[in-house]
């Protein structure tokens, strides 16, 4: 049974401290674990303050330049040992200064990288940071015409610059596994989203409907919109989510369509296919998938079926799940991850759509199946489950 977790009196005496209740809390956002990390590698001092959210009361633990990996540290260790009753939070009136200092650390990170890894495309991982920077500006909510134009920016950025697929894969794939926190789910699926698309255009004789390549890298920032309406302790939970919290899990694709539906309303230009595939991108080809278990294609059903866009994404989304390591799983190698897909694809993938992704990852696949490459270049290729 989870202790209830006591806050020191040492803590009480140095930090103030304010009743949380639920108006209160509506100014507060809390920080994804995810973040933990970056927050712990923080070379810099912040200007805005990290609250401790447990029970009633949020905490301020750490005030404006008052960062220090010490006290980092005790915020992350408290987080962990109150389980599922705490979150770390800030002001949502700070979250531009805390995303910027977000975007700084990740940059600083992949230019490290770019270093200690000679073998990265830089044109690839220049596409990526500004594709990172839209994902947290999606993450962080509440969509208006200034953050929809940068996030439109960043896929068109991606999609005129052409990026090769071998590159961009063998790229993305050596990332998540020199710094795993480097990666971000919706920017790797707006780059892959993009990659099947442009290569999806190149293909004559497949009956499927135009595609435009940009709306699709937009979709794949946005696809998971919703995911900031689920709380922390279900995104992140360690372990299998109970059948109520998988109910909750669901609802990020209902929640992201009607946010989406809402920032139209409010004069942001949001195409509906867009729109549509944060609502479709967990159906299935087959059918079985959520929330209202579509299947097939639109073009052959206009009421069941899935659009072109959500069946590129939802291909896009597992795989980019498959390579990325989580709080409750592993990341696998491209080869494991394009392996367990094709055991599923015949069910939940669009059989045209998947014939092209293939294609888009081949190269990196066959790479990683041949054992001189492996020996050479990439003998960490594989991360140790541990
Ligand atoms: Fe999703
Ligand atoms: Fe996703």
């Amino acid at each position: 049974m989870p202790q209830h977790f006591r806050i020191s009196e040492e803590t009480r005496k140095r930090c103030a401290i304010i009743p949380a209740d639920e108006r209160t809390l509506r100014q507060f956002k809390s920080v994804s674990p995810e973040y933990f990390s970056y927050l712990l590698e923080a070379p810099e001092s912040v200007t805005f303050s990290l609250y401790f959210h447990v029970e009633n009361e949020l905490i301020e633990f750490i005030k404006p330049n008052e960062l220090s990996r010490e006290l980092l540290t005790s915020l992350v260790k408290a987080h962990d040992r109150a389980l599922d009753d705490s979150k770390i939070c800030l002001r949502k009136k700070d979250l531009p200064a805390f995303l910027a200092f977000m975007n700084r650390i990740r940059n600083s990170k992949i230019t490290q990288l770019k270093h200690s890894l000679p073998g990265l495309n830089p044109q690839v991982l220049a596409v990526y940071e500004t594709l990172s920077g839209a994902s947290q500006l999606v993450v962080k909510g509440g969509i208006d015409k200034d953050a929809a134009s940068q996030i439109e920016e960043a896929a068109a950025a991606l999609i005129s610059n052409q990026l090769g697929a071998e590159q961009s894969v063998d790229t993305l794939s050596q990332l998540v596994l020199c710094d795993p926190t480097l990666y971000d789910h919706s920017a790797s699926v707006a780059m892959f989203a993009g990659l099947i698309a442009g290569q999806l255009r190149k293909k004559e004789g497949l009956k499927l409907p135009f595609v435009n390549s940009t709306q699709v890298a937009l979709s794949g920032l946005y696809h998971d919109v919703g995911k900031t309406c689920v709380p922390n302790q279900i995104l992140n939970k360690p372990g299998k989510l109970t059948d109520e919290e998988f109910e909750v899990m669901k609802t990020h694709t209902t929640l992201g369509y009607q946010e989406l539906l809402s920032a139209q309303l409010s004069g942001v230009d949001i195409d509906n296919a867009v729109a549509r595939v944060a609502l479709e991108h967990h159906e299935r080809f087959s059918g079985g998938g959520y929330p209202m278990g579509k299947k097939g294609r639109l073009e052959d059903s206009k009421e069941e079926g899935i659009h072109i866009y959500s069946r590129i994404v939802s291909i896009a989304d597992v795989y980019s799940a498959l390579l990325m390591k989580r709080i409750y799983k592993e990341a696998y190698d491209p080869k494991q991850a394009i392996d367990i897909m094709r055991k599923i694809a015949t069910k939940d993938f669009d059989p045209d759509v998947f014939a092209v992704f293939e294609e888009v990852v081949s190269e990196v696949v066959q790479k990683s199946e041949d054992p001189d490459h492996h020996d050479h270049n990439h003998s960490g290729r594989i991360i140790r489950v541990g």
